[in-house]
């Protein structure tokens, strides 16, 4: 991360001191870093430069609009699941012919909406959902290009609760399921079947599992005897949260994609979300209270789960650094946890940790994926607000919510 780092103890995002920030903006607030949001899809497109994918952002990874249009400006498309994230990413600048929508649960008004705008492709997770878009694309009098999903059926090693690919999972076809869509397909004139799809899950750090979807994917391939126009191979890839984590090496699947889109004449897409997005922010928070418990002492943040849930949803670690570091050491073990009433409302425990104050400023590390996108009004809190830091300058990208909009409802 080297977009955000220390100099001389002090925490900065880029050029900008996070502790001068603090007197500017009131926490707890996102802050991201644009330089670092750049290095990671430059670096992505790079990996799989020689297949020249069309990368499709993973908008519920992070759907803020300035986010969004950052992206757009390096040619990223969007990967979007629900009308919502469709009409900011057109908003954003990105062209329909540059969308793909996925989901197992599109609605009529979200299939007509995608179909007005010519999206690149509305990815079918099910036979009824092809029936529904075919009448509906009928009725519109427009010919509707469509990918159909592959659930290859692997376990690929993540965390259970963000697994995609296995057969008990609710996405996508079955190998058997998906040769006889294809063959059904043929019946549903307003249809073009240009794609197929596949996603394994997120946070996956080894190559190991993509590698085995590209074999699925070539078995179902020749199976169907069908020239896909477009091979899109989601996205999943993960980053490192923890010490112990190693870094995920792409290289030899990248030569995999580009002898299988030679192999099969196809384009190739991608959906990251994380890997763009992920290490390019932190959650700058306050030390509300501390609090002496029987074993440990309570750091008590006014930043709680509805700000940042991952750790609730998932137990996912992320780190908590100091915004001014120091060399005196905390006594006993210390644990960071929000305010909100659920026991879930923590985020990390530590042995050793750096003498700790009451008013003291803290960030959160890497909770630019699925941070500020995941966050809820919970408690009837407003959303916080989302600063982005480029070289010497911070702007405010989302203002803290006006507490009034939250009372009437
Ligand atoms: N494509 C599809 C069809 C997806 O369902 C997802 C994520 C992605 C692409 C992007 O995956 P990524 O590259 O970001 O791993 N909230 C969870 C992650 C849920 C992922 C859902 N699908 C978390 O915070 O870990």
């Amino acid at each position: 991360m080297s977009y955000i780092k220390y100099k001389k103890n002090n925490l900065f995002v880029e050029n900008v001191s996070v502790k001068k920030l603090t007197s500017k903006f009131s926490t707890p607030f996102y802050l991201y870093s644009e330089g670092s949001i750049i290095e990671n899809y430059k670096s992505f497109s790079n990996n799989f430069k020689k297949s020249k994918p069309l990368i499709c952002f993973s908008v519920k990874a992070n759907s803020n609009i300035q986010i969004l249009k950052v992206l757009k400006k390096l040619g990223s498309g969007a990967d979007v699941v629900s009308g919502g994230e469709l009409l900011k990413a057109i908003k954003s600048g990105i062209k329909p012919n540059k969308i793909v929508f996925s989901g197992v649960g599109k609605t009529e008004e979200e299939i007509r909406l995608a179909i007005n705008k010519n999206i690149l492709l509305i990815n079918v997770e099910s036979e009824n959902e092809a029936i529904l878009i075919n009448k509906i694309a009928g009725k519109l009098k427009k010919r509707t290009s469509i990918g159909v999903r592959l659930n290859p059926d692997i376990n690929a090693p993540t965390h259970k609760k963000i697994s995609t690919g296995k057969a008990e999972d609710k996405f996508g076809l079955s190998k058997a399921g998906l040769i006889s869509f294809c063959q059904n397909c043929k019946k549903l004139k307003n249809l073009n079947l240009n794609a197929i799809s596949v996603h394994i899950g997120s946070q996956i750090l080894s190559e190991k599992p993509f590698k085995k979807t590209l074999k699925v994917l070539e078995e179902i391939i020749k199976k169907t005897k069908i020239n896909f126009k477009f091979v899109d191979l989601g996205g999943g890839f993960g980053i490192v949260y923890k010490k112990n984590e190693k870094k995920i090496n792409l290289k030899s699947y990248s030569n995999l994609v580009e002898r299988f889109r030679k192999k099969y004449d196809c384009n190739i897409i991608f959906e990251p979300g994380r890997a763009i997005i992920g290490n390019t922010a932190i959650l700058v928070a306050r030390v509300q209270y501390l609090k002496k418990g029987s074993n440990k002492t309570f750091a008590i943040l006014n930043a709680g789960m509805n700000d940042f849930m991952r750790t609730a949803l998932y137990d996912a670690i992320h780190n908590i650094i100091p915004v001014v570091k120091n060399s005196k050491k905390n006594k006993g073990s210390l644990e960071f946890v929000g305010p909100i009433c659920e026991t879930t409302c923590k985020f990390v425990k530590y042995n050793k940790y750096q003498s700790i104050n009451q008013l003291d400023y803290v960030a959160i590390a890497d909770v630019g994926a699925y941070g500020a996108s995941l966050s809820s009004n919970y408690n009837t809190k407003p959303f916080i607000a989302e600063v982005i830091v480029s070289r010497n300058e911070a702007r405010v990208i989302r203002k803290k919510q006006d507490i009034k909009s939250l009372l009437n409802q």
